[in-house]
């Protein structure tokens, strides 16, 4: 099973997605995370994308289909996967459905995850953000069992550095112009499906697994 998440910088992409990847087994691949883990590790991608993500802009296309492009064509993906964050663009969409059409697969579900902005706003200066392992809590909502500390692997949990509200307006204006498009793309090709993100996570996990299927 191939699925797309779509949805608002803060919408639950991430937190539907973790969910997803532990029911159906298929692992869960976040351009974010990756790239997040780089600038971890001082790695040459992390620099550049580093400068385009504290500005909340998009990394440049061509980077961001050869990373994406090479992780789903690791081993653990041969059954399927979850993608979260990509793809953002239209030309990011094309690239995927040809790396796909070329080997006789197709996307089977884009699952577009509806937040307003007002929600959103509120919901970013919340979250904390584990850089090691990719975990994420809210201060509100999912708080970790010790204040500031990962429950899965103990390192320090910290606000993302392009959490903060004014970067947050202009991830929020990125994905209006050059994401949001891809709902209509998606919608074109019959796989689109549409959950209120505003629900309790629980309640928005049910509405997808509904989706999805037991
Ligand atoms: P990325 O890491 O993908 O960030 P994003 O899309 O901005 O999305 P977030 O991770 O902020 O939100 P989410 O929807 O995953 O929400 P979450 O589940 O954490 O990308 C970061 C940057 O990398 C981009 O700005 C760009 O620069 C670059 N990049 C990445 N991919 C790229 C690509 N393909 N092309 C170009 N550039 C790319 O939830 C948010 C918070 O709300 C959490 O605290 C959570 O606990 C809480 N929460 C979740 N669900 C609920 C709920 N139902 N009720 C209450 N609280 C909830
Ligand atoms: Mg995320």
């Amino acid at each position: 099973m191939k699925i797309i998440m779509l949805g608002a910088p803060g919408a639950g992409k991430g937190t539907q997605a973790k969910m997803i990847a532990e029911k159906y087994g298929i692992p869960h691949v976040s351009t974010g995370d990756i790239f997040r883990a780089n600038i971890k590790n001082g790695t040459k991608l992390g620099l550049e994308a580093k400068q385009y993500m504290d500005k909340g802009l998009l990394v440049p296309d061509e980077l961001t289909v050869r990373i994406l492009l090479d992780r789903v064509a690791q081993d653990d993906c041969k059954n399927g996967y979850v993608l979260d964050g990509f793809p953002r663009t239209i030309p990011q969409a094309e690239v995927l459905e040809a790396e796909l059409a070329r080997r006789g697969e197709k996307i089977d579900y884009a699952i577009d995850v509806e937040v307003p902005d007002e929600n959103i706003v509120r919901r970013m200066g919340g979250r904390r953000a584990c850089l090691s392992c990719g975990a994420t809590y809210h201060i509100e909502h999912v708080p970790p069992k010790k204040e500031g500390i990962c429950d899965v692997c103990g390192q320090a949990l910290v606000l993302r550095d392009d959490d903060k509200p004014e970067t947050v307006q202009n991830r929020l204006n990125v994905y209006h112009e050059q994401t949001q498009p891809l709902i209509a793309f998606y919608q074109e090709r019959g796989v689109l499906k549409t959950v209120d993100g505003t629900q309790d996570m629980a309640d928005v996990f049910a509405a997808v697994t509904a989706i999805l299927g037991t």
